[in-house]
């Protein structure tokens, strides 16, 4: 088994380490189109990327499939990839419990204010605030996906009222479920704190714009744990400083690394972490493609892997 790696923004030697550990019996080459001494005459059976180059894919000619090293394919949805190649991509591997941590204290810090209680602290001040109704306190999940079920169902834990949103109709238990366009106007009316878990694709880029966020329930809060392009910044920033929306966390952006100068830098009523919700983690995945490798080398069927993306939803 041929196995070419290319990966960009990300170091990539632990990567070949640990695939060649778990997969003994495979060549294990890292390929990097853009470096000298590059082989295009070097073919693999399987690649294993992160945003690769479209020169790199251009280059291979045999693949029997091709693996992203993470949950969303946005990067790789953008190259034009070979006709009948299935892409593989990260299901979970340890990236939905980091979720629902990450959303969990994001919503419980916004909740019990404990930013405006550290900050009283700071000054020296014991301060009591009212509290705000957990039962009005409803949360909105954009993707019922690996990552957003999950979330959902740590939401519940707490006794919000939780609701969710997807593209083809689901049942969860404890969350009121919303499906399609039809359902999207109702979801967002009964939605106090919009958390979105959507994948990136034509229809899902700009979702959080003016109009829509406009219907969040006054006092809106944002979490962006997606992708940047999901949201449209302005809109956000005008609805944050009109006061109908009370604030925003958000891990993710247009520009990564998000430049110091951005206004959500500094803004006091966003909270910015940089990309680091669900981290991709490094050993669970590479158990994950190695089991995925074994299982099509021994002759499973694409159909039967869990994360095999569908190339017409683009998700
Ligand atoms: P997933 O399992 O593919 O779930 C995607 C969900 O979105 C599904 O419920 C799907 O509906 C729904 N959806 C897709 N298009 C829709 C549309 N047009 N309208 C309504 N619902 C739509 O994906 P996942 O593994 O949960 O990951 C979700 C995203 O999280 C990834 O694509 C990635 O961008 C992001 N992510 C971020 C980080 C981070 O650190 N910030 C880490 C990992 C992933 P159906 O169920 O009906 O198909
Ligand atoms: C991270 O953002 C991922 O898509 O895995």
């Amino acid at each position: 088994m041929r196995i070419a790696v290319c990966c960009t923004n990300t170091k990539v030697e632990p990567w070949l380490h640990g695939l060649r550990a778990a997969l003994p019996g495979a060549t294990v080459s890292l390929v990097d189109p853009e470096a000298a001494g590059f082989d295009p005459a070097a073919q693999a059976d399987y690649a294993v990327v992160w945003s690769p180059p479209q020169a790199f894919i251009d280059s291979q000619h045999s693949l029997k499939a091709i693996f992203n090293i993470g949950a969303g394919v946005d990067a790789l949805m953008k190259l034009k990839l070979p006709l009948g190649v299935p892409v593989i991509r990260l299901d979970d591997a340890g990236m939905s419990v980091q979720m629902a941590e990450y959303v969990c204290q994001a919503v419980i810090r916004h909740f019990r204010e404990f930013e405006a209680h550290e900050s009283d602290a700071t000054q020296g001040r014991w301060t009591y605030r009212k509290s705000s109704h957990r039962a009005e306190f409803t949360i909105g999940v954009m993707g019922l996906g690996v990552l957003g079920s999950r979330v959902c169902q740590a939401l519940a834990q707490f006794e919000y009222p939780v609701l969710g949103w997807s593209r083809s109709p689901k049942s969860l238990d404890g969350v009121q479920c919303f499906a399609g366009e039809s359902g999207f106007k109702d979801f967002l009316a009964a939605t106090r704190v919009l958390v979105c878990l959507l994948p990136l694709t034509p229809d899902t880029e700009g979702i959080m714009r003016r109009d829509t966020l406009s219907q969040l329930k006054p006092g809106g809060y944002v979490i962006n744990v997606a992708r940047g392009r999901h949201l449209v910044d302005d809109d956000l920033l005008a609805l944050i400083d009109s006061g109908h929306l009370a604030g925003a966390t958000l891990d993710v952006f247009r520009t990564e690394p998000l430049p110091a100068t951005h206004p959500f830098c500094q803004h006091p009523k966003i909270t910015v972490t940089p990309h680091m919700s669900a981290r991709t983690l490094r050993d669970e995945s590479i158990a994950q493609i190695a089991g995925k490798l074994r299982a099509l080398d021994g002759g499973a069927a694409v159909s039967s892997l869990a994360g095999v993306v569908n190339l017409n939803r683009g998700y």
